[in-house]
């Protein structure tokens, strides 16, 4: 019977997450005609005043660009950092944009720890975190399945990194461009832990239970085009990078994607339903889990000192669970119930 704890939504203060969700990333004018991401000079309401985005030329090669969102002392930043003292983490997330990754940038930027993302597609760090001061957050674009893509001075800084990259286990339009399992789970987590430096605390990639049974029914049909073989490509490769890492497994997901809603919202909507949380051990959970819990798992991993080297499965049932409590947590990793 696994250990069962109130579950707090990530947000203790709604206000300020609702602010730092919705608010609309407000554009200026280039100032560094020199760059070519092209979204960045068609920005539709760059006369509008107020924070400003500007692109830094980063040193970088080929297609890879920084971000930073730039703006004066806001009330978010206000807001958080009275509840919550600066992190000297600078955590860097691949898969941000997604259902897992929105909930942890969210988390993370919740909790003052400054995050660094990397994304295909920079609109979506406006539409979903919206504006930020610079030190809290910055974007760079880019795709894991490009090497080139992922230069050394993306990471500079960088002491933890939490990988939650992801496709669709059968073909769909997330395939276009060839963005198929093999590409994003296997070559694109290949790619990404070896562009890492040596210096990174932690690093927690999010795979999937069954990834040990993918010849084994009924795994074998959700592997038909590959997803689970190409994740445990992946999570051998981490493991034998020699860096510091976990492993997290969660079964099917529940609860989101929120991408493009009102995540605040969402996030009262779902509290207090599949919260408690079960982990196990040597791919043997079958279930479900909320998407809320792998995110808050993810970033409790990060301080877990035991669970260096581990691989963890974890799924979510009815009933209250450890919320943001990282004793709660330990205990939970500490003890796998399956
Ligand atoms: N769905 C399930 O039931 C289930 C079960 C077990 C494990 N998982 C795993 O759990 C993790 C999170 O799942 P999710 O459903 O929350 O994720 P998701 O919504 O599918 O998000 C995937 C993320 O990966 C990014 N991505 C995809 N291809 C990329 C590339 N080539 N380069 C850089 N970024 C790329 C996406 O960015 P874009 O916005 O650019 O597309 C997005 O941010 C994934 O690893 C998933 O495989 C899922």
């Amino acid at each position: 019977m696994a250990t069962q704890f109130t579950f707090t939504p990530l947000s203790n203060s709604p206000v300020a997450l609702d602010r730092f969700i919705k608010a609309p990333l407000k554009c200026a004018p280039p100032t560094l005609p020199s760059l070519s991401f092209s979204r960045r000079n068609s920005c539709p309401d760059a006369s509008i005043s107020g924070p400003r985005r500007r692109a830094v030329a980063a040193p970088v090669v080929n297609a890879v660009k920084e971000e930073v969102i730039e703006s004066p002392a806001t009330e978010l930043v206000a807001d958080s950092g009275a509840t919550s003292p600066a992190s000297s983490k600078l955590v860097f997330v691949a898969g941000g944009s997604g259902g897992v990754g929105q909930l942890v940038v969210a988390s993370l930027l919740e909790r003052n720890i400054k995050t660094r993302l990397l994304l295909r597609d920079l609109d979506k760090a406006k539409s979903l975190f919206g504006q930020q001061d610079e030190e809290r957050l910055q974007v760079w674009q880019g795709d894991t399945r490009n090497p080139e893509h992922l230069d050394p001075s993306m990471f500079e800084g960088v002491t933890h990194v939490i990988c939650c990259t992801g496709t669709t286990a059968f073909p769909s339009k997330r395939w276009e461009g060839d963005n198929s399992p093999e590409r994003v789970d296997w070559e694109g987590v290949r790619n990404l832990i070896s562009a890492l430096p040596s210096s990174v605390k932690r690093v927690v990639l999010v795979s999937s239970v069954g990834v040990t049974k993918f010849n084994e029914l009924p795994w074998s049909i959700m592997n038909l085009f590959g997803v689970l073989k190409s994740k445990k490509m992946g999570e051998d490769f981490l493991r034998q990078s020699g860096l510091p890492f976990t492993i997290l497994r969660p079964g099917r997901l529940t609860d989101g994607p929120y991408t493009s809603y009102d995540l605040n919202t969402l996030l009262k909507a779902t509290a207090g339903q599949r919260r408690a949380v079960v982990i196990g051990q040597g791919d043997k959970l079958v279930g479900e889990v909320s998407r809320l819990v792998v995110a808050e798992a993810c970033i409790q991993l990060l301080d877990i000192e035991f669970a260096e080297g581990e691989i963890y499965e974890i799924n979510s049932v009815e009933g209250q669970g450890p919320g943001s409590d990282p004793q709660k947590w330990r205990e939970l990793f500490k003890s796998p119930k399956v």
